[in-house]
């Protein structure tokens, strides 16, 4: 057996064949379109900043949901082949939230965050290493976002995940833990819905 083949995450399973039939660059779209589902948090029109974009299904989404009027600016190190979206091909540790809202033209309705480091499968070391980009979202959710509205992020479970869901709780009126289905059952992901922003 090759190593790629012993690597869960590599394995194709119906949300990768799903993504390839619809058009989507990652499984990972199936992630947000089940917190969509449940909490309805695009609207037509908003102004929406995707953090860890790259490879860009989150962002394709994004465009499907907020059609021709809404704004989209993506953050990764890696620039998305998308149109329809404003790219910044920088580490989110560089960007500012000035930076965010003018390209945006205004403050946002919603920040997304699926941002993970590379992993090294050292656990303890890749949840910091996460937290750390989960937290970074967090304070730029907390400059960018307009009161009233809404942030998503991925957590790798850990340590500090509850002491970081408590300060998503300062930041917004309600917050919503999920993990959709389409999560690998190896991974420790999940994410935080914040609605209501104070
Ligand atoms: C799980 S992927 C995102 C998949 C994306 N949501 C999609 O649907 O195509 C995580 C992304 O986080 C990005 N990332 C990791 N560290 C980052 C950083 N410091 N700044 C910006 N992006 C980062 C990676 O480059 C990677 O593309």
């Amino acid at each position: 057996m090759s190593g790629k083949a012993k690597n869960p995450y590599a394995k194709p399973d119906r949300f990768t064949r799903d993504a390839k039939e619809q058009g989507f660059k990652a499984r990972s779209v199936f992630k947000l379109s089940e917190i969509q589902s449940s909490v309805r948090i695009f609207k037509q029109g908003q102004r929406v900043v995707d953090l860890g974009c790259f490879p860009g299904s989150w962002s394709q989404y994004v465009l499907q949901q907020i059609g021709s009027k809404g704004v989209l600016v993506g953050v990764d190190l890696h620039e998305p082949q998308l149109s329809g979206g404003t790219w910044i091909a920088r580490s989110v540790l560089e960007v500012s939230a000035e930076e965010l809202i003018a390209a945006l033209g205004g403050p946002a309705d919603l920040l997304l965050s699926d941002m993970a480091p590379n992993t090294t499968g050292v656990v303890e070391a890749d949840h910091y290493r996460q937290i750390e980009l989960a937290t970074c979202a967090l304070e730029l959710a907390e400059k960018v976002v307009v009161k009233g509205g809404s942030f998503v992020v991925k957590v790798f479970d850990g340590r500090d995940a509850q002491a970081f869901q408590e300060q998503v709780r300062k930041v917004f009126g309600t917050v919503k833990r999920y993990r959709p289905e389409a999560v690998r059952q190896v991974s420790r992901e999940f994410f935080l819905v914040g609605l209501d922003k104070r």
